[in-house]
Formats: structure tokens, C-alpha cells, sequence
């Protein structure tokens, strides 16, 4: 801990507390000199969450003052750690030289950094956007509206949504966003451990919101933005928003493009659940980041491509025009692999032009940053060349020529990691500076040349001249020289065999280079500055450009994928029925050797509206569920998919149940939660909807589940009439198919040799009549004379429970009645007056221990 010379008493801690006292939800870092320090409550926390010592300071008074500290230099890795345990970090710079101060040095919270407002490269995920979202709810709870900014890419995007059955946390999940800002008393919408802000409830007020947007974009009302009445909501979370994020950065906001109004309309609707269950860009198992759906397709070059894949796949499309001009798109490079590779080849030289953008407007540039627009840019020609006509892309392509020009002519060819640090503006670009630098130069030159003749005037032949900070050129020369010094030598430093000497000309010329070296930094900076300012000033003109570039590689790297993969495109139409021959699934077939995928055929349409599945555990019945999903999402998404012929008509929603998953962290139980996402299933799903529901009912017993889930498919064929796929393995499930048209039964084929099962991952029609859940038992190594037990109780439970034959019967839970246990008919049979009462005793304790055991001895 080093606090040279500073009295942690009065003055300072007073100036502390002042500033404390508006950043109390903060942890706040304290500029002092080298080192950030927290105090008091700050210096515990921090020194818990970062493992740093906490030492204290004597307050002048009685008072010991808690005290922690981290060094400048390596604050970036500390505030990131404190960021990502959900702490809000400000920022506390000295705003003025501390040797110019009187008293004490002035200090401003220069930023404060929360989860969701972060701009530092170290922070982010290159591959993802970081989404702070503001949610305004009506009073009703029946509308909602959203505003979510990316400070790193300076997009703003507005939203409104209809609050019920699930849709506000769906479209709240589609951001995935890392800070949610509520009013004061509303309810919590956020995903667990995800920073909740709370905001006075005025700020979420549409007038002031409404005013604050046209004064900020220069507008002379928000009809420009394409916002309509039912808009009000987002445009008060704006207000929320902007006011959070104008104390978050005092400094101004000026990287926030104008608003861009996002309609959920058009969009297939998909449920937090379902973005979970189908592992569609996050893996159920940490780690497993490459078993997803992105995983597997995002072959894109570009960090903006890499976003925007993401979001395609996050919120499809329902509209089959919209749909196909992806798909056109996507086929035109899939058929053309040299135009593929061409244009992946000029991507490969875009860095983050939308982030870099960003950065330039926000005065956060470094050298290195605008080298690498420029060098960005300059690959922006050859893309533009290769676009053709791929997706209208290159009608209105900014090639931002002007500022790749400007940005070659003012820079070095590889410009600094910061400023100051090396030159950063082209000889040849300002004059001043070119003269300045020659002075510095020339005179540089001439100090070096100076050993040689003074080596020579003097005859001393070890004579150096050498520079240190402390006290700039000198001439050295070793003590046993000494008498050889000439007179007009001024000794200036003593060192053990030396002695250090300056001359009066030596000490112009060190004027002159250091002279220049200071007018040259601030020239440096300034037209540094010019030049950043004035590629920030084109912030629309980059992110549009940032756009197209990001959607050209979204489009060559599906086409990749698909070429990859052997995908074929899907015929997307505005009809009922779905077909799909031949397909895979895109991340199971990754994971096995080439051609072990066995694909299969899946119908669904006006006649065959429900499937059920059954088939042995590990016979593939997951698998295939989460394939339709996936071939659907791929589809409505723009993608081809993994088949070999798919005819795909439009779905608006589609939800996944998939089998039993704890939700410990919210207190629900694992019956519950499975219940509550069913629940939301049959209230939201529409005749167009696909729901996919594997082992529903799993969860609690036996008859439960499959009364549940009976009535589950009843309600989906009688009321909602949209398409299923039931997996199950309650084989009850498959009387259903008798009882109702538009339910078939298929199962998944194994072929039986002996004791052995083989798994053929084959889809056939027919139900299964059993699990092989034993057989899998014995896969998996469970103890011999656990699996012989097994099998005996399953065979009387067999015998006892077995289901009745006609499904016809009048009372359908009478379908699960058991048939009578074996022991009564036996009591029923027993000849009393035969018996003695020794021997009665004996059968009821007989009959007693085989109740006990389900039927058998
Ligand atoms: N079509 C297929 N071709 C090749 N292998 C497959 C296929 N489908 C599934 N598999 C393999 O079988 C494994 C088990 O599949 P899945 O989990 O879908 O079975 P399940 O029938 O749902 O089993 P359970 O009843 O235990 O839930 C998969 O992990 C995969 O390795
Ligand atoms: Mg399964």
C-alpha cells in the first residue's frame, strides 16, 4: 500500500465522502496517484471479491479507516472482476495536474461501469452484444416496453410487447441481456443473477422520454423512427435508459445511433425454455459451447457477423418472402464456392468495424483502433465487388472510401497501442509536424555525432554520451580520465568510476530535441483527435456499412456450413403441413463418425397432426424431437438444413419441453417447473404453433404422468389443433392413436437378438410396447443382482397393472385401472372351513408379503 505522503484524514476524506455520497450503489475507485483505493465498506468488499489486503489508515481521529488499493496499471483485470460479480464500479480520476493544485487535487467519477454498460475491449465478448435493457410495464401488466442499448456498438433498439403468457421474458431472453433497469415497485423481470437497477418511476415518463429522444437525435417528432402509438411504453424505457446510462458516462453518449424500432411481428416466437432445451446457442452443460446450434454454423469471420448469426438464429422469421431471400441468397453462394471463398477472403481482413466505430465516436480510439478501421476499410472494396446481388447488399454499399483516405493519409502504417507511445500521424500529412520532427531529428543526429568529436577534442577514447530521465544528455567519463576533462565541462552527477559531465552546447541541442519532442506530442494528439473525431462524426454511415458487411458474412458462412455439411434448402411455405425426408440432427451427426447418423422421415400435416413416439430408452426419440425443432428454426431462420428433401410450412411459435429440469435457483420443484412451462405451452401455442414435448408427465408417478399427458394431447388435438411430437415412453400413450384421427403412433426401431438390443435409431410407424429401461440399466453397469431383481419386479408389475385392451371403454381413465391383483383371487378361492386357524394365519402373512411385492413371491 503506498499513500506517499498523503494524510488520510480530513481533506481528502472529506472530499471522498462527497463524492461517495452520489455513488452509493458503487464501489468506488479512488484515484491516488498510481493506485485506485477504496475505503471503508468499499475496501472490504473489494478486498473480499479480489483477494487483496485490507489494510486501514489512522483518520487522524480515534477512527480506523478500512483501506484497499490496486495499481493503475493493472486495474482493467480488477474492475472486470468486480463487473462480472454484478457490481457497478465508478470511476474516480484527479481531473487536474496534482502538481498545479492548490490543496487538494480535483476529482470527478470520470465513469461508472455496470454489467450492462461497459465499453473497455476486456469486458466484452467479442462475439456477442452486451445489452443493458430498460423495461417499462404498463399498470395493467398487460403491454410492455423495452429499450436496449450496446454502448460498444452504439446500437439502441425499441421494443414493444404484448406482457402475457411468457412473451415479455421471451422477448427479454432474446437480448440476453446482462443489466435489466425496472421502475421502483415493478416487477423483477430478469433472468436470475442478471444486475436488476431500479429507477424512479417518473423517468419512465412518454413526455419527458419523448422530448429528451427528438432533442437528442435532432428531431422534430419521434414519427421518424417509424414509432406508432403503441409505442409509448419503449419510448419511456428510452427516457429511463438514457438518463441511466448520462450518469453512467457524465462524459456524453455520443456513439448511440438513432433508435431502431423491432417488431415482433414476423418473428417465430421462441420461449426462453426452447432457446434452452434445443441448446440453440447456449449448451445445457458448461463447456460444451461447440454442441449447439451455433456452434455448429457460425463459420462467420467477422465479430459482427458472429453477432448477428446469433440473433438470426435467437428470433427466425414467419413471413415465407422474407424467409426465401435468405435462402436465395444463401443458395446462390452454397452453388458458387469461389465467390464464397472470395468473399470469406475479404472478410477475413474486416476487424470490428461496428465496435471500432463505436469506440471512435466515444472518443475512445486508440491509434491501434483507427489502424485497424483503416486497415478494415480498406478490404471494403473488394467485398463490395463480390457482392453482386446477393440479398441487395450492395445497393447503397458505403465503401467508406473518404474516411479510408483520410485515415491512410493521416496514420502510420502501424500505428501504437496508445498515444504518445511512437509516432502516430504519416510523415507528409502536417507539415508543422514534419518540421518539428526534423528538428528533433536533426538534433538527435547531433548529439550522436557528438561522442566522435569530443572523443577525439579530448583523446579520451571511452568517452560516451548517454540520457536519463532525471538528468537528460550527459557525457560520461571514467574517473581515471578525469584530468583529461576539458575545462568547459560542467560535472553534473558522480557515479562510482565515473563522472558525468554537460556543455553548454551540448544543453541548446537537448532544448531543441526536447522542445520539439513535446510541441510534436501535441500536435500529435491533436490531429490524433481531428482525425478520430471526424471518423466518429460518420458513426450512421460505419454501422450501416458494419450491417451489410455483418449480413454477407452471415450469408457465406451458412453457405459454408451448409456446403459443409451436406445441407439442402428447405422449401419455406405458408401452409400446414411439415415434411421433412431424410433428416439429421445438426449437432448429433457432429459428434459421430461420418455417415453413423441415421436420418429419418418426420410428416406432420392436416391428417397426421400429432406424433407420438415411442421406443426404447437410448433408441433416439430425443434425437428426433429436437431435429424437427431444429430443422424449423434453421429454416425460418434462412438457413438450409441437414436433409435431404424439407418442405417446411410456417410456424409462429415453437416450444420444447425436454424431459425434467431443476430450477433449484428459482425454489421451484422439478414436477413444478415442468407443469408451469406445459402451462404456458397450452395457453400460448396457436393452430400454427409446432409444440414438442418430450417425456412430459416424467416427472411424478406413473399414473399422473400419463393422465397428464393424455390430456395434454387430447387438448392439443380437440382445442388448439397445431402439430406435435410427443416422446414418451409410456406406451399408454399409444391407445391414443385409436381414440383420435389425427394422432399417429411411430417408434423408434431396435432389433432383439437374445438378451442383446441393438439400437437402430430407425423411425417407424407403430408404438412400442416397452422401455429396455433394464437392458440400458445393464449398459450401463449396474450390479448383476439389481438388474435380476429388476426384471422380476417389472414382470409383476406387468401382470398387475396391465392396461385394459379396449380403448374403447366407456371411462378413459378406466384404461389405467389395474386388472385385479392375483392375491385376491386367490383369497377369494381360499376353502376357510379346509384350514386350520395355525394354517389361516400363515396364508394372510403369505398373501400380506406378496401385496408387499406387487403380486409375485
Ligand atoms: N438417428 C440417429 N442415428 C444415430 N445415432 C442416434 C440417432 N438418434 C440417436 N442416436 C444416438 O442415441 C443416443 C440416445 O438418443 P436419445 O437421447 O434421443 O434417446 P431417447 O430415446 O430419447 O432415450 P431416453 O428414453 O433415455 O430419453 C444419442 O445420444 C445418439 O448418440
Ligand atoms: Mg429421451
Amino acid at each position: 500500500m503506498t499513500l506517499p505522503g498523503l494524510d488520510v484524514s480530513t481533506p481528502l476524506m472529506q472530499q471522498y465522502r462527497e463524492i461517495k455520497a452520489r455513488h452509493r450503489d458503487a464501489i468506488l475507485l479512488f484515484r491516488m496517484g498510481d493506485f485506485y483505493e477504496m475505503f471503508e465498506d468499499d475496501a472490504e468488499v473489494g478486498a473480499r471479491t479480489l483477494g487483496l489486503t485490507l489494510t486501514s489508515r489512522n483518520n487522524g481521529a480515534a477512527a480506523e479507516i478500512p483501506l484497499a488499493g490496486v495499481p493503475v496499471k493493472a486495474a482493467a483485470g480488477y474492475i472486470k472482476r468486480l463487473v462480472e460479480r454484478g457490481f457497478r464500479v465508478a470511476i474516480c480520476e484527479q481531473v487536474e495536474d496534482p502538481k498545479l493544485a492548490k490543496g487538494i487535487v480535483r476529482r470527478e467519477v470520470i465513469e461508472v461501469v455496470t454489467p450492462g454498460a461497459v465499453m473497455a475491449d476486456d469486458l466484452l465478448e467479442e462475439r456477442q452484444n452486451t445489452f443493458l435493457v430498460s423495461v417499462a410495464l404498463d399498470g395493467g401488466g398487460t403491454r410492455a416496453g423495452f429499450a436496449a442499448a450496446d454502448l460498444s456498438t452504439g446500437e439502441l433498439a425499441l421494443e414493444s410487447v404484448e406482457a402475457g403468457g411468457g412473451a415479455l421474458e421471451a422477448a427479454l431472453q432474446r437480448y440476453n441481456p446482462s443489466e435489466v433497469i425496472v421502475a421502483e415497485g415493478a416487477a423483477a423481470l430478469a433472468p436470475p443473477g442478471v444486475l436488476v437497477t431500479r429507477r424512479e418511476g417518473w423517468e419512465f415518463d412518454v413526455a419527458l422520454a419523448s422530448e429528451e429522444l427528438a432533442r437528442r437525435y435532432g428531431l422534430a417528432s419521434l414519427d421518424g423512427l417509424g414509432l406508432g402509438a403503441g409505442d409509448a411504453l419503449a419510448v419511456g424505457a428510452a427516457g429511463a435508459l438514457l438518463r441511466y446510462l448520462g450518469e453512467l458516462q457524465p462524459g456524453g453518449l455520443p456513439q448511440l445511433r438513432r433508435p431502431v424500432v423491432r417488431r415482433a411481428e414476423g418473428r417465430l416466437f421462441l420461449d426462453a425454455m426452447t432457446r434452452r432445451n434445443l441448446e440453440l446457442v447456449e449448451p445445457l452443460r458448461a463447456g460444451a459451447q461447440d454442441a449447439t446450434l451455433l456452434g455448429v454454423l457460425d463459420r462467420t469471420m467477422t465479430p459482427m457477423g458472429a453477432r448477428l448469426l446469433r440473433g438470426w438464429l435467437l428470433a427466425p422469421l414467419t413471413d415465407p418472402t422474407a424467409i426465401a431471400a435468405r435462402l436465395d441468397a444463401v443458395g446462390s453462394l452454397v452453388a458458387d464456392e469461389p465467390r464464397r471463398t472470395a468473399i470469406r477472403e475479404a472478410l477475413d481482413g474486416v476487424r470490428d468495424l461496428e465496435r471500432l466505430g463505436a469506440k471512435a465516436a466515444a472518443r475512445r480510439a486508440t491509434p491501434r483502433d483507427l489502424g485497424a478501421l483503416r486497415d478494415s476499410m480498406g478490404c471494403l472494396p473488394r467485398l463490395e465487388a463480390l457482392l453482386g446481388d446477393l440479398y441487395g447488399l450492395a445497393a447503397g454499399f458505403d465503401a467508406l472510401a473518404d474516411l479510408a483516405a483520410a485515415l491512410a493519409a493521416a496514420l502510420v502504417d502501424r500505428p501504437p497501442a496508445v498515444l504518445g507511445d511512437g509516432d502516430v500521424v504519416r510523415p507528409g500529412h502536417t507539415p508543422a509536424l514534419d518540421e518539428l520532427r526534423s528538428l528533433r531529428d536533426g538534433g538527435r543526429a547531433y548529439i550522436a555525432s557528438l561522442q566522435a568529436r569530443e572523443r577525439a577534442r579530448t583523446g579520451i577514447g571511452s568517452l560516451k554520451v548517454g540520457y536519463n530521465k532525471v538528468f537528460g544528455y550527459y557525457i560520461e567519463i571514467t574517473r581515471a580520465n578525469k584530468e583529461s576533462v576539458p575545462p568547459d565541462y560542467e560535472r553534473r552527477q558522480t557515479l562510482t568510476g565515473a563522472e558525468r559531465y554537460v556543455t553548454p552546447e551540448l544543453k541548446a541541442y537537448e532544448a531543441k530535441v526536447l522542445g520539439a519532442e513535446e510541441e510534436i506530442s501535441r500536435l500529435e494528439e491533436r490531429v490524433f483527435g481531428e482525425i478520430r473525431d471526424a471518423v466518429g462524426a460518420a458513426i450512421q454511415r460505419i454501422q450501416d456499412t458494419a450491417g451489410r458487411v455483418a449480413a454477407a458474412d452471415v450469408l457465406a458462412s451458412l453457405a459454408d456450413a451448409a456446403a459443409a455439411g451436406g445441407y439442402v434448402r428447405p422449401e419455406v411455405v405458408d401452409a400446414f403441413g411439415l415434411e421433412i425426408v431424410a433428416g439429421r440432427h445438426p449437432v448429433v451427426e457432429r459428434v459421430m463418425p461420418r455417415e453413423a447418423f441415421i436420418p429419418n422421415d418426420i410428416r406432420l400435416d392436416a391428417a397426421q397432426q400429432i406424433m407420438i413416439v415411442t421406443g426404447p430408452n437410448m433408441a433416439g426419440k430425443s434425437t428426433v424431437l429436437r431435429q424437427v425443432a431444429q430443422l424449423v428454426i434453421l429454416a425460418q431462420a434462412g438457413s438450409f438444413v441437414p436433409a435431404r428433401e424439407a418442405r417446411i410450412g410456417v410456424v409462429d411459435r415453437l416450444f420444447t419441453r425436454v424431459g425434467a429440469s431443476d430450477d433449484l435457483a428459482r425454489g421451484q420443484s422439478t414436477f413444478l417447473v415442468e407443469m408451469s412451462e406445459t402451462a404456458s405451452i397450452l395457453h400460448n401455442a396457436t393452430r400454427k404453433s409446432l409444440v414438442l414435448l418430450d417425456e412430459i408427465g416424467r416427472g411424478t408417478s406413473t399414473y399422473d404422468g400419463v393422465a397428464i399427458a393424455w390430456a395434454v394431447a387430447e387438448y392439443l388435438h380437440d382445442h388448439l389443433g397445431c402439430k406435435a411430437v410427443f416422446a414418451t415412453h409410456y406406451h399408454e400413450l399409444t391407445q391414443l392413436a385409436e381414440r383420435y384421427p389425427r394422432v399417429a403412433n411411430f417408434n423408434v426401431a431396435v432389433h432383439e437378438s437374445g438378451d442383446d438390443v441393438i439400437f437402430l435409431h430407425r423411425l417407424r410407424p407403430g408404438g412400442a410396447d416397452r422401455s429396455y429401461g433394464i437392458h440400458v440399466g445393464r449398459l450401463a453397469g449396474l450390479p448383476t443382482e439389481v438388474l435380476e431383481r429388476a426384471r422380476v419386479v417389472l414382470r409383476s408389475l406387468e401382470a398387475g397393472h396391465r392396461v385394459a385392451a379396449t380403448p374403447a371403454a366407456a371411462d378413459q381413465l378406466a384404461l389405467f385401472a389395474p386388472a385385479e391383483h392375483p392375491v385376491l383371487a386367490e383369497l377369494r378361492g381360499l376353502d376357510l372351513d379346509g384350514l386350520t386357524p395355525r394354517e389361516a394365519l400363515d396364508r394372510l402373512a403369505e398373501l400380506q408379503r406378496r401385496i408387499a411385492l406387487g403380486g409375485e413371491g
